[in-house]
């Protein structure tokens, strides 16, 4: 079976195809914000304007032909309504056109089911840190349970305030990883509420200390308080739940320090740790298609979700899983 899944959430627009599971072609694209943020409409613009070339890319990276395909996934949520139209209009228009069936993937469950798969996991704790998203979750009956999560900000989308605080020109979380490899510690709030934290006040403590301090010594104290925050919540999750592997996933996923630390906590606790690749841990298609594949599967060829909409503000306890 070939799938083909598409990807617009945010910022990113990607295309991704696999062949009965197996991901033959995962083609992105980003767009770059300006400083300050982005503009949902702007996006919106920037994925449909390279809709096509980045469709053609990956079907010929993966030498398949639009006729060839068997199913079509997209994300219906959670995101941005702009961006969210342009995969949802994409994959209706190929699904009704070639007769194909669809499946509306929720982006979240897409991030921990690429994990799951590329680690070889059957049910683990996942430990899921992303832009707008930073979850401790488990899938119970069929769905996923949040057992812990952001009071405030996602994870992610505090690294990118920090860096707009830095005047940084690149404001991402691996311009931050960069110049925190230099950086001492110096002591920030630490908020943790049994299985839940909090990272705006970190943020703010951040920007006052920033006149005084170097961007390295702040990078790397925001840097270690956040990971130890999110490593002791998810320690105690653990406890709880008592799984034998850590799945680590989502953008942010993709920092080496917050992967030696997560690794560290799990094997200390004797479970297994794991984290997918670089490609797979940022917004991609190719988690989508694989999703999708993995659902329709699941269900028999009869996903329950029958309503091709968006939703910008889809929750994860809602998603089939
Ligand atoms: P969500 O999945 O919650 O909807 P998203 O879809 O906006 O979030 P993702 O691609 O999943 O975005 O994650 C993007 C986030 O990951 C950004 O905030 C970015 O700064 C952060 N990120 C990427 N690389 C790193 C890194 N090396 N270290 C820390 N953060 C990183
Ligand atoms: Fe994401």
């Amino acid at each position: 079976m070939i799938c083909l899944g598409i990807e617009s959430t945010a910022h990113t627009l990607g295309i991704g195809i696999c062949k009965d599971g197996a991901i033959l072609a995962n083609e992105y694209k980003s767009y770059s914000q300006p400083f300050g943020g982005m503009k949902p409409g702007d996006a919106a613009d920037f994925h449909s304007v390279n809709f096509d070339e980045l469709l053609n890319a990956a079907l010929s990276k993966a030498n398949v032909e639009l006729s060839q395909l068997n199913l079509i996934g997209y994300s219906k949520g959670p995101g941005m309504a702009p961006c969210l139209r342009i995969s949802r209009t994409g994959a209706l228009l190929l699904s009704t056109h070639y007769k194909i069936p669809l499946v509306p993937v929720h982006h979240s469950v897409a991030h921990i089911e690429i994990g799951v798969h590329e680690c070889k996991f059957k049910d683990p704790l996942v430990v899921y840190v992303s832009g707008g998203n930073t979850q401790l979750l488990v899938k119970k009956n069929d769905h996923y349970t949040v057992l812990g999560e952001t009071l405030d900000i996602g994870m992610g989308n505090a690294i990118d305030t920090l860096a707009r605080e830095m005047n940084l020109e690149k404001a991402h979380g691996g311009e931050i990883e960069r110049i925190a490899k230099t950086g001492k510690y110096i002591e920030l709030p630490y908020t943790v509420k049994g299985m839940d934290f909090a990272f705006s006040g970190l943020v703010t403590r951040c920007a006052q200390l920033l006149p005084k301090s170097t961007p390295a010594d702040i990078a790397y104290s925001f840097q270690e308080t956040a990971f130890a925050m999110l490593c002791e919540a998810a320690e105690r999750a653990l406890m709880l739940v008592k799984k034998d592997e850590v799945l680590l996933c989502g953008g942010v996923a993709q920092n080496s320090r917050l992967q030696e630390m997560v690794r560290a906590m799990s094997e200390e606790n004797k479970v297994k740790f794991g984290v997918a690749s670089n490609p797979y841990n940022r917004d991609n298609g190719a988690m989508i298609a694989y999703t999708a594949y993995y659902l329709h599967n699941k269900y028999k060829g009869n996903y329950p979700d029958k309503e091709y909409s968006i939703n910008p503000k889809y929750r994860i306890e809602d998603a089939p899983a």
